[in-house]
């Protein structure tokens, strides 16, 4: 192995870290948003279905790839094969994109926090709060350059030990504050409308949406097709279980969402009636949703303002994950230095961030694809880039470099038990079905066919 490239201490090491890097607001206000637009069970299933098998190959495909080049996506796919060099280019742009939209939302995390600490509970479940600061000229940005700024400096100041330090004790209380508000949100009068919306699929209502969304949601949450668990796999050891590894990092990133939907879903139905603009809330659902439940508790404001900061915590391990990798990309593609490259990566969330952060309000009268700019870097981002990164990922192992390069690497600490369908998902199922998602979704948005 490369003696300068460091190494994670053993296997827990490496899925603490790929875990703080999966788990975030991808599976706490992405994953609820998108089951409760898309038929809750429904998506759930779809979701669910996806991540054992395509996810877990993809997962494993992508670490192998690392650890087996000892490079980051830039080098990788040319390592393996030469023609699929550019892959790795194409994969930076993801991060790129998403960091800013990131930052957008760790803003509204900080407005939360504030309300909460200054007002309380109740200020922030009135119905338009959300709607009128979304909408106000100027406060989002401000909050986004706030929340850029805290992750830029842990970032530039190598100070990123500490933030993961603590994000190691802050998770589980998350998970256990999680808990304990989804029971507190099942037991209210009318959320098992919403339980059973949840965890009941009526598969007559699979769309083409939903297909799409899932799949989208899958790369994001898993930190998939954007290079960086190409680069956590090129610092793992020789002697680490991929295969344990996976499967571990997949039943915490997967279980965290699942429970975020058990939280927040059953109060929409108890809280907003359940009707169909509530449940369309999209990227807002979280902010409008758990505010009304923590002002209907005791002690609301005090829980409120725990459950914000381990938010927040989730949200700043993931988006120090997400800025670093743009970081190292400059670095090695420009040679310049990590400073350098820091200011660089700021500068562009400054520029990029305004977009999204002003999209509901001085700027929604611009609306490309029809969306406003957050939906359409995230659209951009999970629903094209990502299947394409994961499609060429697919074509290069599965067609040309061969599937052995993962499979040798793999075999070295396991007996790989899931390669029949490893084989299988990546040679045929995923890109047969990516090709045709991906067709599919372009002629619908080109209003060449509805769907
Ligand atoms: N997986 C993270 C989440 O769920 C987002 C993320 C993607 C973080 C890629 C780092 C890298 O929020």
């Amino acid at each position: 192995m490369n003696k300068k490239r460091g190494s994670f201490s053993g296997r827990i090491g490496f899925v603490l870290a790929a875990a703080g890097s999966a788990v975030g607001l991808g599976n706490l206000w992405r994953f609820p948003y998108l089951a409760a637009r898309y038929g809750g069970g429904t998506f759930l299933v779809i979701y669910l279905i996806l991540v054992v098998t395509f996810g877990y190959s993809l997962m494993t495909a992508e670490i192998t790839l690392g650890r087996r080049t000892r490079l980051s996506a830039v080098g990788a796919y040319g390592k393996v094969d030469r023609r699929f060099q550019f892959v790795g280019l194409l994969t930076c742009l993801v991060p790129i994109i998403i960091v800013p939209y990131y930052c957008v939302l760790g803003g509204w995390i900080l407005k939360y926090l504030g309300v909460f600490v200054t007002s309380g509970a109740q200020t922030a479940a009135a119905d338009t709060y959300f709607s009128t600061f979304i909408a106000s000229p100027i406060q989002p940005y401000i909050l986004t350059v706030v929340y850029l700024t805290i992750t830029a400096v842990i970032v530039s100041f190598g100070v990123k030990r500490g933030v993961e330090a603590a994000s190691r004790f802050m998770m589980p209380l998350l998970v256990v504050l999680s808990i304990a508000i989804s029971i507190y949100s099942m037991t209210r009068p009318g959320a098992w409308e919403g339980v059973k919306y949840y965890l009941t699929p009526h598969f007559s209502d699979v769309s083409l949406n939903t297909l799409l969304g899932a799949l989208g949601q899958m790369f994001f949450s898993m930190s998939l097709a954007m290079g960086i668990m190409i680069t956590y796999g090129s610092y793992m050891m020789d002697d680490t279980d991929i295969e344990k590894s996976v499967s571990q990092i997949e039943c915490f990133d997967t279980g965290i969402a699942f429970l975020a939907g058990l939280m927040i879903i059953p109060s929409v139905f108890a809280f907003s009636g359940g009707d169909e603009a509530a449940l369309n809330a999209g990227p807002g659902l979280m902010f409008v949703t758990m505010p009304k439940v923590f002002a209907s508790m005791n002690f609301g404001t005090v829980i409120g303002i725990a459950f914000f900061v381990l938010v927040f915590f989730a949200a700043l391990t993931s988006s120090i994950s997400l800025y670093e990798t743009v970081v190292s990309i400059f670095c090695d593609k420009f040679h310049i230095t990590r400073i350098q490259s820091c200011i660089v990566t700021y500068v562009i969330c400054l520029v990029l961030g305004v977009f999204s952060a002003l999209g509901y309000g001085t700027l929604s009268g611009i609306a490309p694809l029809g969306l406003n700019f957050l939906d359409f870097f995230d659209f951009v981002s999970n629903s094209i880039l990502m299947p394409v990164v994961a499609l060429l990922t697919c074509l290069c192992l599965g067609w040309f470099a061969g599937l052995d390069v993962v499979a040798d690497e793999v075999k070295k600490t396991s007996t790989f038990r899931r390669e029949k369908m490893f084989r299988v998902m990546i040679r045929w199922i995923a890109p047969i079905f990516l090709i045709a998602i991906l067709i599919s979704s372009v002629l619908s948005t080109l209003g060449i066919i509805s769907l």
